[in-house]
């Protein structure tokens, strides 16, 4: 397995807006300007790929398919934990096709020795990937959504391939149709996250496990920017062009901010997180968070990761 901040991205060239199964999504615009939504497109994925490298993370850049243009998020097609991914079953027809190619860029990854173990989900348990099952290395525990996408069925499976807790958290909206819109762990412990998005018992159950001093609330402006759905390395976060306020309240916390223009992409309702997946997610990773603030707390390296 691969030790080091990793991230697999898809490359952009079949990448478009030509249906639509999340309320962002617009086809519309997308055909009013064809080439230069593509033009856009290979310039965003292009800072996108320069920020992530800035921020420290190496890259694994696969090509995508003709006809799947939504592959170029990656987060959706496993979870990956300790070397082992478990593959994604996608809930639409649109995103099925999806599931034989990343098969095979999976099968790649352990053949050549950055993945040990490759596994599939049971027919008709619908698990979109990291995107609605977020590793916490904080806490030690994956968050996963469901409702709009993934099952309540695959928060079990998950919990059993690798052996971990998995906190079910039910979306409540379809703008918020995956947990990384909506809820996203950072590398001092807080969780950045949009209330309105969950049902009651979810946010009950979030609170529980979430002292106030670590609930970073986003605005519905936050949400629109897609500021949620943020790539975060220690002190790091490369995210979609955001709002001053949640700018300067992650500031304060001591992150440093590297924004991005992802419009074409946000265009099919996706942000920064969802165009990445984590390779190198560990157990074991038990690294200071690289926040300042670390050496404080008791001395002790913080129990925090990437
Ligand atoms: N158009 C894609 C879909 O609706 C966007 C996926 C974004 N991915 C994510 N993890 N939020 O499936």
């Amino acid at each position: 397995m691969i030790t080091e901040p990793t991230i697999l991205l898809v490359e952009p060239t079949h990448y478009d807006v030509s249906y639509s199964i999340n309320p962002w999504m617009d086809p519309l615009r997308w055909a009013a300007d064809p080439h230069g939504m593509h033009r856009g497109a290979l310039r965003a994925f292009a800072e996108l790929r320069d920020a992530l490298q800035a921020a420290g993370f190496g890259l694994e850049i696969v090509a995508g398919e003709p006809g799947l243009p939504d592959m170029v998020f990656p987060a959706n097609a496993a979870v990956v934990l300790d070397g082992r991914a478990l593959l994604a079953r996608f809930r639409y027809p649109q995103r099925q096709g999806e599931e034989a190619p990343f098969a095979r860029i999976f099968a790649e990854l352990r053949e050549r020795g950055l993945l040990d173990d490759v596994a599939t989900l049971a027919n008709g348990c619908y698990q979109e990937g990291a995107g609605d099952c977020i590793w916490d290395a904080v806490r030690g525990h994956f968050w996963a959504g469901f409702g709009p996408r993934s099952a309540r069925c695959a928060a079990d499976a998950v919990g059993a391939y690798f052996g971990r807790e998995v906190v079910a958290l039910e979306l409540a909206t379809a703008q918020s149709y995956h947990l990384d819109v909506c809820f996203c762990p950072l590398a001092g412990g807080e969780i950045l996250y949009y209330p309105p998005a969950f049902t009651e018992a979810a946010l009950r159950e979030l609170h529980a496990r979430l002292p106030a001093s670590q609930r970073i609330e986003a605005s519905a402006d936050d949400l629109r920017h897609f500021s949620v759905n943020a790539v975060n390395l220690h002190d790091r976060i490369v995210m979609a062009r955001t709002t001053p306020r949640l700018r300067d309240a992650l500031g304060k916390r001591g992150y440093r901010v590297h924004e991005v223009d992802l419009a074409p992409f946000m265009l099919s309702g996706g942000g920064a997180y969802c165009m990445t997946l984590r390779l190198d997610r560990s157990t074991s990773m038990r690294q200071g968070s690289g926040m300042a603030g670390d050496e404080a707390a008791g001395g002790q390296p913080a129990v925090a990761a990437a």
